[in-house]
């Protein structure tokens, strides 16, 4: 399939905002100005949604910027989902938790034993996980970083005062954002029954197809989406859609039946390897690149 290379290169990460307290793994911050480009390009959205949101940079870019009025977060898994009902409804609360934490190899270990009784707990436990774990894996079997940045070890990634910044500026946006933690498949086939013209979706799902080491299955507990199933549900519905995916063969094949549009991004990976992403629209959003097969 002929492919067009993006006009706009994958950034990198460190010249777009951090907005987002967890490493997401599958992260999209390198996404960023094509999400700035095609919500530019229309009317501001009323609502941008995120039905599978992880480290939910887009939801918080979006509203940070004023790209859309405000968003609505999906995402399946419990521990996630605590860290962002924590995050939007307990800012302070969760701030404090970080700010009297020393961290270290025990104080992880003995937080990642202890069952959280309370949402703000389930949170921090969370952020904790995400942040000492080797590349913010926080799937069962994910081990603890080794050596970490400049071989600080399980405290490299653990910088409190810029969490709680993060965290003080997603309080601040926090009545724009509705969390819900549900399945995002099921909460897209409601919504997509109805019309809305000032809806807008980001669709980020975990993908198991590309093999290698970004496969879903290792990275995130729930991985298990029908890919056909979710570009039938976009093609069957009018809603204005930006969807990324890794590239493969069987999603190349997709978006071919149903006449989708599709860039191409190189990606550097955490190992340095450049790997093909593919930015997918039901109609062209991104002036014309160069050609590919
Ligand atoms: C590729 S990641 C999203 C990354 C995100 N765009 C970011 O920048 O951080 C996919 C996410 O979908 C979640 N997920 C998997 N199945 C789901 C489902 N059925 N409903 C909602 N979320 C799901 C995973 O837990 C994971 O957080």
């Amino acid at each position: 399939m002929v492919i067009t290379v993006s006009p706009i290169p994958a950034v990198n990460v460190a010249t777009v905002p951090q907005r987002s307290p967890l490493r997401y793994p599958g992260g999209k911050t390198w996404l960023i100005p094509h999400i700035r480009v095609w919500l530019h390009s229309m009317k501001r959205p009323r609502l941008l949604v995120e039905p599978f949101a992880g480290g939910g940079i887009v939801s918080l870019t979006a509203v940070m910027e004023n790209l859309a009025d405000e968003s609505l977060m999906v995402e399946l898994d419990k521990d996630v989902a605590a860290f962002w009902k924590a995050a939007l409804n307990y800012g302070p609360e969760l701030a404090n938790r970080i700010s009297s934490f020393t961290l270290t190899r025990d104080s992880v270990v003995q937080l990642s034993c202890q069952r959280p009784t309370d949402v703000v707990e389930h949170g921090f436990r969370t952020l904790v996980l995400n942040r000492t774990r080797r590349g913010g894996v926080l799937a069962h079997g994910a081990s603890f970083t080794r050596k970490g940045e400049n071989g600080a070890g399980i405290s490299s990634r653990w910088y409190p005062n810029t969490l709680i910044r993060r965290l003080r500026a997603i309080a601040a946006v926090a009545p724009r954002i509705t969390f819900h933690e549900t399945d995002g498949m099921q909460m897209l086939a409601s919504l997509l029954g109805q019309p809305h013209h000032d809806v807008v979706l980001f669709v980020d799902p975990p993908y198991t197809g590309g093999g290698g080491k970004r496969a879903g299955k290792r990275l995130y507990a729930h991985n298990d989406i029908d890919h056909a199933r979710l570009f039938s549900m976009l093609a069957e519905s009018n809603a204005n859609f930006l969807m990324t995916y890794d590239r493969s063969l069987e999603i190349e094949s997709l978006i071919e039946s149903y006449k989708f549009h599709a860039v191409q991004v190189m990606m550097k990976s955490g190992h340095h390897a450049l790997l093909p992403e593919l930015v997918i629209t039901r109609y062209p959003a991104f002036s014309q690149g160069i050609s590919l097969v």
